[in-house]
């Protein structure tokens, strides 16, 4: 049976896409001005359903940056290669001859950041006959079913994150074939953000509790060493993604996909070799998180 639309929205057009995590928005053009009615319910649904799917949109890189600006204010990635004529837009690429992707281990975007992001729109350009799927995973799902044991436990814990392990230059020795990367990745000076964040959020549109630690960009709690915290990382990142929270996004030419970076983790599957698969990324500046 199809999901129903939900009648609580009044602007747009919202379905429900699985049962922890996503939602598809219809019959809506998003290359058009979009109006404060239909701003705020965007807003309120990506709040509470993670991520937004569209289908079938037409985007000139104008018009997916008025797009963004339309929605919040644009927050430039420093270490992905910007698309050449608009160095707002992240490009997020795959060649055919190429063998590492973008994205491939669950995380949250800029969560390295004292104020992360809020979201990322991912545009994409062309994407290959099978695979290239993304998934995402609910981290208020991941929180509601902790016990209230370790909910309490948690709940009075921080976590440091980093953008050094990822993008400084020992990423670089720890890609088995560093030139696959070529140029999709670079300014590895720039990788000197460290954060810290608590472990539980509390989400600033729906109030709900989220687990915001990653596996990408989390490094350890405060106060603990690495090797303290790795266990209970280990065990959170394992709880965070049971099939249950998530849900599996099926791209074409022409999709977006809206996320929540506070309530959500992705991952960009790596199935296409010889594939080429191009989105545009534009991530949206958010606010300190408590
Ligand atoms: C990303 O992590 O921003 C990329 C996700 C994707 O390519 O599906």
């Amino acid at each position: 049976m199809k999901a129903e639309t939900r009648s609580d929205y009044q602007f747009i057009n919202v379905t429900p896409y699985a049962a922890m995590v996503g939602a598809e928005v219809t019959d809506i053009d998003l290359s058009r001005p979009i109006s404060g009615e239909v701003r705020e319910e965007l807003l309120r649904a990506h709040g509470e359903f993670g991520v937004l799917f569209f289908h079938d949109q037409t985007l000139s890189p104008d018009q997916h940056i008025d797009f963004a600006e339309a929605i919040g204010h644009i927050n430039v990635n420093r270490f992905f290669k910007a698309v050449d004529t608009h160095p707002r837009i992240a490009e997020v690429r795959k060649d055919p001859d190429q063998k590492t992707n973008i994205g491939s281990r669950w995380h949250t975007d800029h969560s390295y950041d004292q104020e992360p992001a809020l979201g990322s729109i991912l545009y994409a350009h062309e994407v290959p006959q099978q695979g290239g799927d993304t998934l995402f995973a609910s981290m208020y799902a991941a929180h509601d079913a902790l016990s209230d044991g370790m909910k309490k436990m948690l709940g009075s814990m921080r976590a440091v994150h980093t953008s050094r392990r990822n993008f400084g230059k020992q990423a670089y020795g720890n890609i088995k074939d560093a030139t696959d990367v070529g140029s999709r990745l670079g300014n590895v000076d720039a990788a000197t953000q460290d954060s810290v964040h608590p472990v539980l959020i509390t989400h600033p549109v729906t109030g709900r509790k989220a687990l915001y630690v990653n596996d990408t960009f989390t490094v350890k709690f405060e106060g603990w060493t690495e090797e303290e915290s790795k266990p209970l990382l280990d065990y959170l990142y394992a709880h965070a993604v049971q099939p249950e929270f998530t849900c599996r996004f099926k791209w074409r030419k022409g999709s977006i996909a809206f996320w929540d970076n506070r309530c959500t983790w992705h991952k960009a599957l790596n199935d296409y070799d010889g594939q080429m698969r191009l989105m545009h990324r534009i991530t949206l500046e958010g606010t300190a998180l408590s």
